[in-house]
């Protein structure tokens, strides 16, 4: 684990005081969404299952924000392991405790295919991470707000929009995780409503990060097949989901609870989409 604390010079912000937890913080939305938090005030943990990978994040991180009043820090983290994700919220309990957690670290395994041909350990690995893995954040998250005497906590699970429409190109594990993610979102985000804390699933459509674009690769075919399903005619990019999470996670979305809060650009609700040249897309910070 290694520790940066930024010193800043901005004390306001739209997450200013919160502390957050963001799983997966080394990938595409995740570092997105790191830099945002620390700009709107928030002291950020960076979660992720791999070091380099944080480190080499931490620095563009660090690069993006240089007006931040919050702190930032990395833990090595393998979200489908308790003992981990225990010691995440335990360092964020020294800063005062957890009032976001972003459980967000998920895979798509290369060999997650269809219901004949997915192998039993990929099904078993994708649900590890994707579907316990937030199952151990929400549970450590709510002890924590508890703890602390919180009135207020935000809950933000990443799930898909395959979790909300289906796909001639199947990942079915992946899909089935996507799903549970949705049940289980909306579940705790009843069972806690008094407390204050609000759990809401993000869905977002393909995008261009590492999870999917290394997958498709130069596959023209393969991309096309998608393409065609998206209204404004390209992926979505991380920025667009970790706007989306800075909405979820601030006091500005106080009465938003249990929603599968969709940021698809119309994907999941598009019959036959427009022709013509695609929408143009705004630029990540963290590239
Ligand atoms: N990229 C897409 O098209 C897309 C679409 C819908 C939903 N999502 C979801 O968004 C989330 C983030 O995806 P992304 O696009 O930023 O992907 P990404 O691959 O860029 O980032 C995912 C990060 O999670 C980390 N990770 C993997 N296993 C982990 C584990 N066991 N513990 C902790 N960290 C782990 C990886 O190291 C990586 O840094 C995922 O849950 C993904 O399923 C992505």
């Amino acid at each position: 684990m290694s520790t940066n604390v930024v010193a800043g010079i901005h004390p306001h912000g739209r997450l200013a005081g919160k502390n957050a937890i963001i799983t997966g913080a080394a990938g595409g939305i995740g570092l997105e969404t790191t830099i945002l938090f620390l700009r709107e005030g928030a002291s950020v943990l960076m979660c992720d299952i791999s070091e380099p990978a944080l480190a080499k994040t931490l620095s563009k991180v660090m690069e993006m924000t240089t007006y931040v009043s919050g702190r930032v820090d990395t833990a090595r983290c393998d979200v489908s392991n308790e003992e981990d994700v225990k010691a995440c919220v335990e360092k964020v309990d020294e800063w005062g405790g957890v009032d976001v957690m972003f459980n967000n670290a998920g895979i798509m395994h290369g060999d997650d295919a269809d219901a004949t041909a997915t192998p039993e350990k990929i099904w078993d690995l994708t649900m590890n991470i994707n579907v316990k893995g937030v199952w151990f954040g929400s549970k450590h998250a709510v002890l924590s707000l508890r703890k602390h005497n919180k009135q207020r906590g935000s809950i933000i699970n990443t799930a898909s929009v395959v979790a909300l429409v289906g796909s001639a190109t199947p990942q079915l594990a992946y899909t089935a995780s996507k799903g549970a993610v949705l049940a289980l979102t909306r579940e705790l985000a009843i069972v806690h409503a008094r407390e204050g804390f609000r759990f809401n699933a993000l869905c977002p459509a393909p995008l261009n990060t590492p999870l999917l674009q290394d997958w498709l690769g130069d596959d023209k075919e393969k991309r096309h097949r998608r393409e065609v399903h998206f209204p404004m005619g390209r992926f979505g990019e991380a920025i667009e989901q970790a706007q989306a999470v800075v909405f979820l996670a601030s006091d500005e979305s106080t009465f938003v609870n249990a929603t599968d809060f969709v940021v698809d650009g119309g994907m999941s609700k598009a019959y036959v989409t427009p022709e013509g040249a695609p929408t143009s897309a705004p630029q990540n910070l963290g590239k």
